[in-house]
């Protein structure tokens, strides 16, 4: 006998639920709304002595060099500069790198 699905989710098609809920937003990214957030207290506490303001949208947004802060940002939190960010981790799994490489395509929105 076939069980019967307990949550309705179970009906999905498996191509449906493995779809990120994050990725698959299209409004564009925001970085009050969806980066901001994904930066810790402490790694406010141990960037900002850095001069790194990881929770100022104007130095986040800067468009300095081809937007210097917010690409060095991106490549230290992928690890393709390092040492990889946050030290220790946990490192930002692929969909939030995924999210802060389209906020940046997106045009950098607030
Ligand atoms: C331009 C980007 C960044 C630069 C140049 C940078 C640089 C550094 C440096 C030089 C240190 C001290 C190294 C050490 O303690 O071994 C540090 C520590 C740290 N960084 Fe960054 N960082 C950047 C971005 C980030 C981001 C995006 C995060 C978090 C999402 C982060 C989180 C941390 C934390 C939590 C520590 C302290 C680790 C500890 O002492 O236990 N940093 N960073």
């Amino acid at each position: 006998m076939t069980p019967v699905p307990d949550r309705a989710d179970d009906c999905v098609p498996a191509s449906v639920q493995l779809e990120d809920p994050v990725t698959s937003k299209t409004a564009p990214v925001s970085f009050a709304n969806d980066i901001r957030p994904l930066f810790r207290p402490i790694d406010l506490a141990h960037m900002t002595p850095l001069e790194v303001r990881l929770g100022d949208y104007d130095y986040m947004s800067d468009a300095t060099d081809d937007h210097r802060n917010a690409r060095a940002v991106g490549a230290f939190l992928s690890g393709a500069r390092e040492p990889r960010m946050p030290v220790g981790g946990p490192f930002w799994t692929a969909a939030q790198l995924a999210l802060y490489q389209r906020w940046m395509t997106d045009g950098f929105q607030p």
